[in-house]
């Protein structure tokens, strides 16, 4: 990874002292690309798609239909079935409550699941009797896949859905998403892949997959905030009830009709994010010419390098393996005797290093385990450098002495 030419790139790496952000696993920098794309959409042209013929009008169809594009191209998909939507929430949402269930159909998760990938869950389970139910991984947080495919047995012909993150925002384990399509298909259950923390970080082909709906955001991968995509199967797709219905939705609605366009734009309703999707289009470009591949093992590097620098240090574990290469980029620590927010507030005021403590909104995993007192993350994306993970490790070895 070329890092000081991608550093240029954006405004707040070229700084004259410039913070180190390992915060990536929460949100990115963007690029001077994404940020003038979205502005230029408000300075030159702030139309809307799909509906006036007019010049601004038939720019702004033509971008989303070109970003519709790319976006599939990014993530190795043959047509353009992609949804836009608010975030990676916001498409797990859609296939939630676009199902439709029946009492007592079953919905599987990791027992390490993002909020996002929880909470419609317990919602559909208090509100329509379906059994959501967490597979528990190893005591290392890997996956387990002799217990996936126990719980598969046990729910038979009840399994609906099985719903796994590609990798974990916790601990940045990756699960065997083909392995897992397969299995759950065996036993005519859909597959959605939380895809939020890897399609930003390694090459995403979802066909290799064989998901049936994949899930992610664009402020985790250097685009605008706000901004995040459902892909999903064109027959998996064509099954879901849209949880938007509006403008753009349909071909015809009156009090006698109801016709909804056969496309994506049925599970889009009302005037889009055209601000986002103009800023979604610089951000794929700008990792489209990024060797997605070299960027994970770059990661890893990092992730080597923290990890080597927070061994030994007394009252520090690290969530998940020791080995970074099974943590991509991502490493949370808990800390005994010190507060992890004080921590990264000191790490704030006494480095400029700017990471992510608490729950990482995985709450349930640390109830589980009774470590109320949360955990200090980092996480490393394409613009971060060796040395700010030394400058990461010197500093908290400090302020971990400093404060326990
Ligand atoms: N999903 C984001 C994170 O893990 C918010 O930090």
């Amino acid at each position: 990874m070329d890092t000081s030419t991608i550093r240029e790139d954006f405004p707040t790496l070229r700084e004259e002292n410039p913070l180190t952000y390992l915060d990536n696993a929460c949100v990115t920098l963007r690029p001077d690309s994404v940020i003038e794309a979205v502005s230029r959409y408000y300075s030159e042209g702030p139309g809307c798609g799909g509906r006036s013929p007019h010049r601004w009008g038939s720019a702004v169809t033509q971008m989303v239909v070109r970003t519709r594009r790319a976006v599939a191209d990014f993530i190795g998909a043959q047509r353009d079935d992609v949804i836009f939507t608010h975030n990676a929430t916001a498409a797990i949402n859609q296939v939630a409550h676009g199902l439709t269930w029946q009492k007592g159909d079953v919905i599987l998760t990791t027992d390490r699941e993002h909020n996002s990938n929880l909470v419609p869950w317990l919602q559909l389970e208090r509100r329509l009797g379906v059994d959501h139910r967490c597979v528990a991984s190893h005591q290392d947080n890997t996956f387990d896949l002799e217990a996936f495919e126990a719980a598969c047995a046990a729910a038979g012909d009840s399994l609906r859905l099985v719903a796994v993150p590609a990798v974990g925002n916790l601990d940045g384990i990756s699960v065997p998403v083909p392995e897992i399509c397969k299995i759950a298909h065996d036993y005519n259950a859909e597959v959605l892949v939380d895809a939020a923390q890897s399609v930003p970080h390694c090459p995403t082909n979802v066909a290799d997959f064989g998901c049936d709906y994949l899930a992610f955001s664009l402020h985790k991968m250097l685009g605008p905030s706000g901004m995040g995509v459902l892909w999903g199967r064109e027959e998996a797709l064509a099954n879901l009830e849209t949880i938007s219905g509006g403008g753009q939705t349909v071909t015809m609605a009156s009090e006698t009709t109801l016709d909804f366009v056969p496309g994506p734009e049925r599970l889009e309703g009302g005037l889009g994010n055209y601000a986002g999707i103009a800023g979604t289009a610089a951000a794929i470009e700008y990792l489209s010419n990024i060797d997605m591949a070299a960027l994970h093992d770059h990661e890893v590097a990092l992730n080597r390098v923290i990890t080597a620098g927070v061994d030994g240090i007394s009252g520090v574990e690290i969530i998940g393996p020791s080995n970074a290469a099974q943590r991509g980029g991502i490493t949370a620590l808990t800390v005994e005797g010190c507060d992890v927010h004080d921590l990264a507030i000191v790490l704030d005021e006494a480095g400029g290093i700017l990471v992510r403590s608490g729950f990482h909104c995985v709450n349930g995993w640390f109830q589980a385990r009774d470590l109320m007192a949360g955990s200090l993350r980092t996480s490393t994306y394409l613009y971060n450098t060796e040395e700010e993970c030394r400058h990461f490790t010197d500093v908290f070895t400090d302020a971990v002495n400093a404060l326990s």
